[in-house]
């Protein structure tokens, strides 16, 4: 999370203390690096990841979200399925990206009808900004998979724009996407639009 130079001094101890929490549960949580995984941000009750894990049971899947009942269902979900291969993780976005176990990778991000913050003057809040795909971008395996989703029009041309003249990014105009499994927010969008990008390789 980038603080406000401003931010005030008991704010900052307590994003530092979460970070450190963080930083210390994550291994416990993750394959032993060297390791790549697959993540999902803003996983909600993790309908696609738990699937998505399920049907590929050679991936490690991470799905995180802030909506600690909605993960408590993922959680629910992937225990029901047996599956060993997911993990659902309370944390926001950035701060997961800042405090990634050394020595995990990502091959492939899914962001699936993320909040699509409307107003012009929440828009800095959007996931899909140039700072954030840096910054996870480095984690990115090289040639790893994006896969961004919405059914807000406005944000999907937006992030196309961010992505078309992001350094790290390159929009797959062809690429399939690659596994379906409805999403509650996809159940209730009348159209969506979907993009594939890959982390550049130079
Ligand atoms: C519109 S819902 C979509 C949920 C799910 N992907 C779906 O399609 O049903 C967006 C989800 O992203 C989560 N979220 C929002 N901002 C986030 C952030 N910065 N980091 C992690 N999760 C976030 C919200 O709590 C919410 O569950």
């Amino acid at each position: 999370m980038r603080l406000h130079p401003g931010a005030k001094p008991e704010f900052v101890l307590h994003v530092e203390s979460r970070q450190a929490q963080l930083r210390s549960e994550l291994p416990a949580c993750l394959p032993a690096p060297p390791a790549s995984i697959v993540l999902e941000i803003g996983c909600g009750h993790g309908h696609f990841l738990a699937r998505y894990a399920e049907a590929h049971p050679d991936r490690f899947c991470l799905g995180i979200d802030i909506i600690k009942d909605r993960l408590e269902r993922a959680a629910k979900k992937g225990r029901r399925a047996g599956l060993k291969n997911v993990h659902f993780h309370k944390t926001e976005a950035t701060e997961l990206v800042e405090c990634l176990t050394p020595g995990i990778v990502l091959q492939a991000v899914f962001l699936l009808f993320p909040d699509p913050w409307p107003k012009k003057r929440h828009h800095k809040n959007r996931l899909v900004r140039p700072d954030f795909l840096a910054d996870l971008a480095r984690h990115v395996v090289p040639g790893g998979a994006f896969y961004f989703r919405t059914d807000h029009a406005e944000y999907f041309a937006a992030g196309r724009a961010v992505l078309e003249q992001h350094p790290d990014w390159q929009i797959e105009p062809t690429a399939p996407w690659p596994f379906e499994e409805a999403t509650v927010f996809q159940l209730k969008a009348p159209e969506y639009q979907s993009l594939v990008a890959t982390r550049r390789r130079t």
